[in-house]
């Protein structure tokens, strides 16, 4: 839900004072009434009329899906299920998508938008935002291990990426990266003989998944999308 003012003036049809004239002058309806106020809180299935015609407002849309395993990254798929099953109808024809991708059996963090500036500055390498990734793995972490991630790892391809940290945490490890290379973490680990078993994204910059349930999908607020290009709280100990 969203206020009426915000919603009409972020699709570029009106400023949110113009449209406090227009709503003085009854030019805008909601759902077949005048709208009462610029303030009047409107969801994303409500009816918005200017001028008795129909307008198609694109609410800009930050969110937040905690991805189970089985789904694709992606918009469309032939043959797999896709992460788009399992955000909530009213956001189908939102124009979402994800920023960055998880393999088909990585859980976790996966943020999804409309916004085609804000994806673009979560993925610059320029930035470097953390993603912070915890993996069961087969294999025995060395402490040779720790220090090659600190270096870089170079991976079975000859790409060198850029150094990252890799730390015991539970009954598996935690693993913090700042680029978004085609399986990454997984081809890091291989690198060093440690073959992932188990692989969820806790974080993004400082965001975490907090309480949402595997599977789910909530838009985030002002101060949550501000932790995306934030840093300040350490990392779990291990
Ligand atoms: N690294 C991987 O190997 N897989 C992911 O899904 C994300 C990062």
């Amino acid at each position: 839900m969203d206020r009426l003012d915000k919603v009409i003036s972020e699709s570029g049809l009106l400023s949110r004072r113009e449209c406090r004239n227009y709503i003085r002058m009854r030019r805008i309806w909601v759902d077949g009434r005048p709208a009462s106020s610029a303030d009047m809180k409107v969801d994303s299935s409500a009816v918005i009329e200017i001028d008795r015609k129909r307008v198609v407002v694109k609410r800009r849309i930050v969110a937040l899906l905690n991805k189970p395993a089985g789904y694709v990254t992606s918009t469309s798929d032939p043959r797999d299920r896709t992460i788009m099953e399992l955000i909530p109808e009213e956001y189908r024809m939102m124009g979402l998508f994800p920023v960055g991708r998880l393999d088909k059996e990585t859980e976790g963090l996966l943020v999804m938008t409309n916004d085609g500036d804000l994806a673009h500055r979560l993925i610059s390498p320029k930035r470097g935002i953390r993603k912070v990734y915890y993996a069961k793995y087969d294999g025995e972490l060395t402490e040779a291990d720790i220090e090659a991630f600190r270096e870089g790892i170079v991976l079975k391809d000859g790409t060198r990426c850029l150094p990252s940290d890799i730390s015991r945490f539970r009954e598996g490890c935690l693993v913090t990266v700042r680029e978004g290379r085609y399986h990454q973490v997984r081809r890091m680990m291989a690198s060093r003989k440690l073959f992932v078993t188990y692989l969820e994204r806790l974080m993004e910059g400082d965001l975490s998944l907090g309480s949402l349930e595997r599977g789910h999908f909530r838009e985030l607020d002002e101060n949550e999308e501000k932790q995306l290009f934030m840093e300040e709280i350490p990392l779990p100990n291990a």
